[in-house]
């Protein structure tokens, strides 16, 4: 699948190179392809999202465009993918808030581990659109506007031996995303930290380059990863979305009536994956146990929590960008509390 992968992403860069692939997009049979590139399985709650977005542009301006989906990580792991969307190689890719980092720092918000008190205060939060549009406009300058936010669930560490309490994560090489911010949270939970993109996992796992990983019950079936990880430990050190990320100038040049039209079908496509998410990850626990012999570990989270106090604070002090929002996350927190 890699082979393919890397086959299919030297064809793109081919095709970029030939000009039938320009940053001004391709046109077939007089409409314009747009091309999503993702991560995920056909069958992940993304995919399913985006499907959905694909319907909903197609409805409603099929005579002039048409939306093509790339699974796997064909167009590339995601940090080559969102290079590729700033290019206008393609239009939209999805990837995590760690991957976006390096594009802009206001993302490291999403890395700070134990950010968000549960899981409703996250939703809260990241559905407040007035608000997200801020955080969506970080990127501009990058060439690169966010359309959406899509569940990628609470992230949580696996690996071949089983981990307890935060000294099991002692002296174990553990993959992060390639993120500086992920690398200090591993670091600090006393583990070591080795950044590679998410294809590469399953076979560094196998090969024993790495012990272990962390990200959310998905990665164990969709990704196959409990084939070779067989402990699941709910530390629960990040709840995080995936983001709908566009190439800018694709969008501003847009009519007003179709960018409502593809805003729209972001948040279809938002309400669409989220709906999927609690379900699909049901039955990836299910399958995990019953099928992979996977074992759901459940830990002393306070533990783990405290095992990283400094890290929040370390992070705020070295990046001004996640200060507001940080205080906003804490507001919201407080306002859940309040209420309950
Ligand atoms: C999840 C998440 C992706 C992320 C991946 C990873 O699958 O949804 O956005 O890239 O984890 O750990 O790399």
């Amino acid at each position: 699948m890699r082979k393919k992968g890397k086959l299919f992403t030297v064809c793109v860069a081919l095709a970029v190179a030939a000009g039938t692939l320009t940053g001004c997009g391709s046109v077939t049979g007089g409409k314009r392809i747009v091309r999503i590139s993702h991560a995920q399985s056909e069958e992940h709650p993304e995919h399913l999202g985006l499907l959905a977005f694909k319907e909903y542009i197609e409805e409603n301006l099929g005579d002039k465009y048409e939306v093509q989906i790339y699974p796997n990580e064909l167009l590339g792991a995601a940090q080559k993918a969102i290079e590729l969307t700033q290019t206008g190689a393609i239009d939209f890719v999805v990837a995590g808030t760690a991957n976006l980092e390096t594009f802009d720092k206001t993302y490291e918000i999403f890395s700070m581990p134990y950010l968000f008190d549960s899981e409703q205060m996250y939703k809260d939060f990241m559905n407040d659109e007035n608000y997200m549009d801020q955080v969506y406009e970080a990127t501009d300058e990058s060439g690169l506007r966010v359309m959406t936010w899509y569940n990628a669930g609470t992230r949580n560490f696996y690996a071949k031996k089983p981990i307890h309490t935060p000294d099991d994560l002692k002296g174990l090489k553990i993959r992060v995303q390639q993120s500086p911010a992920s690398v200090n949270m591993v670091k600090a939970f006393g583990a070591a930290a080795s950044p590679m993109s998410f294809g590469e996992v399953y076979t560094a796992i196998q090969q024993g380059v790495i012990d272990g990983a962390e990200n959310n019950e998905l990665a164990l079936t969709n990704n196959k990863h409990g084939e070779v990880a067989k402990y699941f430990s709910y530390d629960m050190h990040q709840t995080v979305p995936d983001m709908l990320i566009a190439n800018r100038n694709f969008i501003n040049g847009l009519s007003e009536d179709e960018l409502e039209i593809f805003k729209e079908a972001a948040r279809i496509s938002s309400r669409v994956e989220q709906e999927e998410w609690d379900a699909c990850i049901q039955e990836a626990k299910k399958i995990a146990t019953e099928e992979m012999g996977v074992e759901f570990i459940d830990v002393d989270v306070a533990r783990f929590r405290e095992k990283v106090a400094d890290v929040q604070n370390q992070m705020l002090e070295d990046n001004p960008k996640i200060v507001d929002i940080y205080h906003h996350v804490q507001e919201v927190n407080a306002k859940a509390k309040g209420e309950q």
